[in-house]
């Protein structure tokens, strides 16, 4: 079967089935994280999580970034009731709740609300030019849409803190290191 390409106003699926690729589409913004991609976001991998010929999703991101995190420039116009009515947190639930597996490919920057976003995966896959972060810090703010508890799950308190108080970025291969080898057969 051909492949299907059903473009999006944010997001590009590749349906090959059993497999479907979705990739971020704002490569001009680094696929920041805007209201309009996390609504495209979650859409498009609700739909997947039903469609009975896909049986694992893969997400991805066009241009030089898988996410360089939640769209600053939008973020910095909003005022409270912005955030409340745009529902920005519930988009994240969404994705939570998604059954199918979902394996972040990763390349390029994954920072803040990217960062996230892989976290939220079932495998991260990392190409050697990836870099991970939480640089939310940076601009006086805490990751928040549960970074904090999945980063630390995954590398431990300790290095979740060092990672997210100075903001600074690890690259693929220190991620890997901090990770461990997967226990294999
Ligand atoms: C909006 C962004 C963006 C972002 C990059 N861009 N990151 N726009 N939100 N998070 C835009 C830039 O403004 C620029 O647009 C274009 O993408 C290319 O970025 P450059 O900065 O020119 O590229 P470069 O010099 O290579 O630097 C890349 C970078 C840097 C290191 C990733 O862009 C950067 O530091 N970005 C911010 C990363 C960050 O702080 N992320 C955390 C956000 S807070 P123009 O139009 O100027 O060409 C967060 C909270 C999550 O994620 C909370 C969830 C609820």
């Amino acid at each position: 079967m051909n492949d299907q390409i059903i473009a999006r106003e944010f997001i590009e699926l590749v349906k090959k089935p059993p497999i479907a690729v979705v990739f971020l589409n704002r490569p001009e913004a680094l696929n920041a994280l805007s209201v309009g991609l996390m609504r495209n976001l979650a859409e498009t991998l609700e739909e997947l999580d039903k469609d009975d010929n896909i049986g694992v999703i893969v997400l991805s991101g066009k241009g030089r970034a898988f996410a360089a995190g939640a769209d600053i420039k939008e973020m910095s116009g909003a005022n409270e009731d912005d955030f409340i009515s745009q529902d920005r947190l519930g988009n994240w639930d969404r994705l939570r709740s998604i059954k199918k597996p979902v394996i972040a490919a990763v390349h390029g920057f994954a920072l803040g609300g990217g960062c996230e976003l892989a976290l939220i995966c079932d495998i991260i896959i990392a190409s050697e030019d990836a870099q991970f972060g939480q640089p939310e810090i940076l601009i006086g703010v805490m990751p928040g849409a549960g970074g904090t508890q999945r980063l630390a799950r995954a590398v431990g308190k300790y290095r979740a803190m060092e990672i997210a108080l100075t903001g600074r970025r690890i690259t693929a291969q220190e991620a890997h290191a901090l990770l461990g080898e997967p226990e294999c057969c």
